[in-house]
């Protein structure tokens, strides 16, 4: 190899590098929704408790008195139907945070029957979650609270469901893991970006 090959290897090796490590950029937002192909599995909502809960899909729960007004576009967290399935499967006391953890591992077993490789990683995402907003709210202790609507729901329910489906698919089994490019970049963002409401690590 003369002197230009060298010179040229060291620039590949360089561009692939830069490359990798340039992977994520936390400022663009992968699509979230194709979480659930990439780790497909039963969730909460593919038990009956979907049928009691439906009715709270999209209904329109946060929304302040009064409606709102032309423009404004109002984002859907699903408080009341997070609270509902929360309330529906009794897995965690809300006041506590604390897991039924007997309960939670016959609900799973059951609900994952099909796919036990994912019985221990929701479990572990359960346990995980409910300590994580347990901190939260401890941190946010004597912040002012926002007021809710009539016949609105508490955040917490959703920050707790959405952290679950974050955990079991950065945790997905091999198994079910669909490893394409669009999957593994998916992970990586949920892995390496921290969500913009609370940046740093909880004090
Ligand atoms: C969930 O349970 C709590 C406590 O019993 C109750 O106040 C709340 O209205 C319930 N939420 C839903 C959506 O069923």
């Amino acid at each position: 190899m003369n002197r230009f090959g060298v010179l040229n290897l060291i620039v590949a090796i360089g561009l692939v590098a830069t490359s990798v490590t340039d992977a994520i950029d936390c400022n663009s937002r992968p699509d979230f929704k194709n979480a659930r192909e990439c780790c497909p599995h039963e969730d909460f909502s593919g038990n009956e408790v979907i049928a009691k809960c439906k009715d709270y899909l999209n209904a329109d729960d946060n929304s302040p008195p009064g409606g709102h007004g032309p423009g404004h576009k109002k984002m859907h967290f699903n408080t009341c139907y997070n609270e509902c399935i929360m309330n529906e499967t009794g897995l965690v006391d809300f006041e506590t945070m604390k897991v039924d953890e007997a309960k939670t591992k016959t609900f799973l077993t059951d609900l994952l029957k099909e796919k036990p490789d994912f019985v221990q990683v929701v479990t572990d995402a359960i346990l995980k979650c409910a300590d994580h907003v347990k901190e939260m709210r401890e941190k946010h202790a004597n912040d002012p609270k926002p007021t809710l609507p009539p016949g609105g729901c508490k955040p917490c329910a959703a920050m707790f469901m959405h952290c679950v489906k974050k955990e079991t698919t950065i945790n997905c089994p091999t198994s079910a893991w669909k490893n394409d490019e669009t999957c593994n970049n998916l992970r990586e963002f949920m892995m390496v970006c921290k969500p913009p409401n609370h940046r740093g690590p909880p004090q």
